[in-house]
């Protein structure tokens, strides 16, 4: 039985910081960050947006947009390294805000960037054999935060991205070739548990890539039997769209090296075909994390439409500490008819550029908002900021408060805080 995509929506923060202004705050030459990283702009969450609120906003707009019944939703799986509890996953607050059923399993998966294609092989499993025909929900949700002035700083970003797998799979159809993983422990990129910002070690980080890259394509291709040119598109996890040039390029190397006949050069030119044209998003966007292969996915059918049909798609899922899967799909009927479902045009269309001095405002808001008892302490974080999504409010009590502006019962219910129950919703708007 085929299993693959059924729909995909994305999300986008509305806020985004211009690494040009970046550059000229840190001193550095604008083009390091826009040529030597490949990063236009990042998105810079408000203080109100968490991995919680963009995991629940891109599922929603996946929800509404191409008419899924809640109830056909039999797991929710999220995917994420900035997870806001140690112990309560997303997928739970996502379960609630969303209002799905009961019978429904829900949970998260972690391996830095590679979570989410964690969630969506567990899914794929799911969908080719127990699920009697009900739908996964994989959703892919982080922040990506560095130090202020280090060398990742230009590489930040933030937005969700959300997945629908089933047995009706009109958007990707996965192939059903042997697996292609590779792991192997490396302390290239981390983050503490009493840390908001990461850790990277750069160099490493790339190396690791590259090295889990050749491992597994190989492996695919042995496995698969697909040779470079059975490729149409060849997509690549981007903590920063250089990363996907060297990748692609190192794939060009084996290729060339193989005895093929093509040289580097050759094979470098379907760059220009094969990827370059998808990391349009991931540009303006920075680093997803574990969503950033995926929101080149959302580009590419939202971009090529019809065009896309029946193209094989190469995708390549890599998550520091490390491990990395390489797995491919062909683009099914449907590509066509989701493009204005996606919501990735329009979400990018919508953005409010920032000032550098409001990209620090909101990041020391963010950290206040993370601290216990933030909802009394930090009321000006929120105000006007609630506009029509859900929103993150603060914490009372060790608990965190969301609201949904537009399930009025919900939002009611999370706003009659214990301490007052007072309903909150007048000062969030
Ligand atoms: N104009 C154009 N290009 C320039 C430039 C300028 N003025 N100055 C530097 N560059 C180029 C460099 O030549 C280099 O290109 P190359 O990689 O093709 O050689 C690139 O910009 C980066 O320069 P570099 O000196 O290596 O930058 P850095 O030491 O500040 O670190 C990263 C860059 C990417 C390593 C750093 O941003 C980082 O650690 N990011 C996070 C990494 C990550 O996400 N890892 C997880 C992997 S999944």
């Amino acid at each position: 039985m085929p299993v693959g995509l059924e729909a995909i929506s994305v999300y986008i923060p509305r806020y985004y910081l211009d690494t040009e202004d970046l550059a000229r705050a840190n001193g550095t030459d604008p083009l390091k960050y826009k040529v030597g990283i490949g990063v236009q702009q990042f998105s810079a969450p408000a203080p109100h947006e968490d991995s919680v609120t963009m995991a629940h906003e891109a599922a929603l707009a996946l929800i509404r947009n191409y008419g899924v019944d809640p109830d056909d939703i039999g797991m929710l799986i999220v995917g994420s390294e900035t997870g806001v509890d140690a112990a309560k996953p997303i997928a739970a607050y996502v379960h609630g805000l969303l209002g799905l059923p009961s019978n429904c399993r829900t949970f998260d998966t972690k391996h830095a960037c590679y979570s989410a294609t964690a969630a969506l092989k567990f899914a794929r499993a799911w969908c080719g054999g127990a699920s009697r025909g009900r739908k996964a929900l994989v959703i892919a949700s982080d922040i990506a935060r560095y130090e202020i002035g280090s060398p990742g700083e230009p590489t930040q970003g933030a937005g969700a991205v959300a997945l629908l797998v089933s047995d009706q799979p009109g958007l990707l159809i996965f192939d059903e070739f042997p697996e292609a993983f590779y792991t192997k422990e490396v302390m290239d990129f981390w983050r503490p548990h009493y840390r908001a910002t990461a850790l990277v070690q750069g160099e490493l980080s790339i190396e690791s890539y590259l090295t889990t890259l050749e491992s597994t394509f190989l492996a695919y291709c042995g496995n698969s039997g697909l040779k470079w040119d059975d490729f149409d598109c060849m997509l690549f996890h981007v903590p920063f769209p250089k990363m996907a040039s060297k990748a692609y390029k190192r794939l060009c190397e084996m290729e060339a090296g193989d005895g093929a006949g093509r040289s580097v050069d050759e094979l470098l030119r379907q760059f220009d075909v094969r990827t370059r044209p998808y990391l349009t998003a991931n540009s303006r966007t920075g680093n997803l994390y574990s969503g950033s292969l995926y929101l080149s996915l959302a580009d590419l059918l939202e971009t090529e439409g019809v065009r896309a049909i029946g193209r094989r798609v190469g995708l390549f899922s890599y998550g520091s500490g490390c491990c990395g899967e390489y797995f491919s799909g062909v683009v099914g009927p449907e590509a066509e008819a989701c493009r204005g479902k996606i919501g990735l045009e329009r979400a990018l269309a919508d953005r409010v550029a920032l000032s550098h001095h409001d990209y620090l405002r909101f990041r020391k808001a963010a950290e206040e908002m993370a601290c216990n008892d933030s909802f009394y302490q930090n009321l000006s974080c929120r105000k006007g900021h609630c506009p029509s999504c859900s929103a993150f409010l603060g914490i009372e009590d060790n608990r965190r408060l969301y609201c949904v502006p537009n399930q009025t019962e919900t939002c009611l219910r999370l706003l009659q805080t214990p301490r007052t129950g007072r309903p909150y919703i007048v000062a969030a708007r």
